[in-house]
């Protein structure tokens, strides 16, 4: 029968084409979870990690051993370190690994602002040193761990794969946006490679066994497991940065996804992967809903029955109001989609640590996210500067687009003339639209422009008392729609303003 159904990626009853498969960062977060599901859909899993931000004894990753309890099926595991790049051959010598998912890489932003180098070396250097093992061995099939950071501050919303990536806030960010580039160089210089980078959204909860979970050794300011701290009363207090957002509860508003929905959006890549070559593809991995900070609060309070103290504090510089995922390329393509709930991420803190947690309140701790996020009051004081813009205005400029016919028509009101158009073909090299983004100007110059579309014309009749008459001809090759400029630059460094008004022009 072969292929007998398809959900979320499993292809039941059909053997997986990539027999074994490493795992880098396998015992994290993340990895110990997609562990599950590749050993449930038939892979064998040789996986490796360095401990760097996750516990491991003599006897390997405690986490794996729970995945093995789950599964009830081995898991190959080494204690290996990517920047150790003879180790990792030997790896590769030993296993005859088809397929890399790597997850391995350092995550926390505070920590990759205060120390690049690090972030710099592990990710970029751990990745290449990974590819090119993986080319000495001839193994070309990767999926690589990406993150929804690499959009940056979002310019529309839901965000779909063709979202411009790189204007990145923080130095993790650009580690996997770096990555992805170099991702692209190599799939266009050597067409055997065959890779899917996942952007993954904000992953929470855990595997409904509550075996396994987030549990990171390094100083981390992740939601997730901030609350679940804060519940067991290791923390005091739930900082949350930022209440002042334009959204509806002022919090910041982020895709949860459940990191069981993740794992299974990788077997769906595997599986595309072994049909197909794709050279190298992207995917969004995310449910396409935003929940704000405060709600999730909430549903974790509820379905916990704890009760979670909430800390504001400034917005962190670099912080982003809003982000969620358009993942309908993933349901297309790999046939994947997310099926759980919020209260499914969240509900499984419940039966690890049981309701009603006495919490204990302790001194906050200082960690290095201290001195990242920006008091911008001097900004504030002295540049007469705050931020204003909300997610709605980022969709709104549209409406201040004017189109010719827009504007003809307007000149026909105040003008009490009647233009007669006549259409031609448009024209090589004219531009379809072209309007400035003039929110800097407002914000840091207090500027905004006053006058309407009908003052702007009705001065020729004031200034010339006469009905002109107009005859049209075909555009002119080369001609440009509309353009106009945003001066503010020089106005700021050059000190010059222009002074003379249209009607002035015309006199
Ligand atoms: N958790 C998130 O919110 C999130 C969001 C987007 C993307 N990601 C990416 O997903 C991947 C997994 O994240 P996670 O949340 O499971 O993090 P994690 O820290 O739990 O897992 C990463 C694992 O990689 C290991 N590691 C780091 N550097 C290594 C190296 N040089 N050699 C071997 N092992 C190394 C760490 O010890 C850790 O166990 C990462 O690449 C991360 O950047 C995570």
């Amino acid at each position: 029968m072969g292929i007998h159904g398809r959900s979320n990626g499993h292809i039941e009853g059909a053997m997986p084409r990539f027999k074994t498969i490493l795992v880098t960062g396998g015992a994290g977060y993340i990895g110990s979870h997609c562990v599950v599901d590749l050993l449930q859909s038939g892979h064998e899993v040789v996986a490796i990690d360095n401990f760097a931000n996750v516990v491991g004894d003599d006897d390997g990753s405690p986490a794996l051993r729970k995945v093995e309890e789950i599964t009830g099926k081995k898991v190959t595991f080494y204690r290996a370190d990517l920047l150790d790049k003879p180790q990792i051959n030997d790896l590769f010598d030993k296993h005859s690994v088809e397929c890399v998912v790597h997850f391995a890489a350092l995550k926390a932003v505070g920590e990759s602002m205060a120390q690049p180098l690090l972030y710099y070396q592990n990710n970029v250097l751990g990745m290449l040193n990974l590819l090119e093992v993986m080319r000495s061995h001839s193994c070309f099939q990767l999926v690589f761990s990406s993150s929804c950071t690499v959009y940056g501050e979002p310019e529309r919303l839901p965000i779909t794969e063709e979202h411009p990536t790189g204007k990145i806030t923080n130095v993790y960010g650009r580690t996997k946006y770096f990555i992805e580039e170099m991702l692209k160089d190599l799939s266009v210089a050597d067409e055997r490679w065959n890779i899917i980078s996942l952007r993954y959204f904000n992953p929470v909860g855990a595997h409904p066994s509550g075996l396994i979970g987030e549990d990171p050794t390094k100083e981390f300011t992740n939601l997730m497991p901030f609350m679940a701290q804060v519940a067991l009363g290791k923390k005091p207090v739930l900082t949350v940065f930022g209440n002042d957002y334009n959204t509806p509860d002022g919090t910041g508003v982020r895709d949860y996804i459940h990191v069981m929905d993740l794992a299974s959006g990788h077997v769906a890549a595997l599986n595309l992967l072994s049909a197909n070559h794709v050279g190298l593809k992207v995917y969004n991995l995310g449910t396409g809903k935003g929940v704000s900070v405060k709600q999730l609060v909430d549903v974790f309070e509820r379905v916990t029955g704890t009760r979670i103290p909430l800390q504001y504090e400034a917005r962190r510089l670099g912080d982003i109001t809003a982000m969620w995922a358009d993942a309908s390329l993933a349901r297309t393509e790999l046939g994947w989609t997310t099926t759980r709930s919020v209260e499914e991420m969240l509900d499984v803190f419940e039966r690890v640590t049981g309701t009603r947690i006495p919490l204990q309140y302790e001194a906050r701790r200082l960690g290095d996210i201290t001195a990242m996020w920006a008091d911008a009051s001097l900004a504030r004081a002295e540049l007469g500067w705050s931020t204003t813009r909300s997610v709605e205005e980022m969709s709104v400029l549209v409406t201040q687009l004017v189109s010719v016919k827009q504007l003809v028509d307007v000149f026909e009101r105040v003008t009490g003339t009647r233009i007669p158009l006549q259409y031609e073909a448009r024209r090589l090299g004219d531009i379809t639209a072209m309007w400035a983004d003039a929110s800097l100007a407002r914000t840091e110059l207090g500027w905004t422009t006053t006058r309407s579309v009908e003052e702007m014309l009705d001065v020729f009749e004031r200034v010339t008392g006469a009905r002109i008459p107009l005859q049209y001809e075909a555009r002119r090759l080369g001609d440009i729609t509309a353009m106009w400029a945003d001066a503010s630059l020089a106005r700021i460094e050059l000190g010059w303003t222009t002074t003379r008004s249209v009607e002035e022009m015309c006199q």
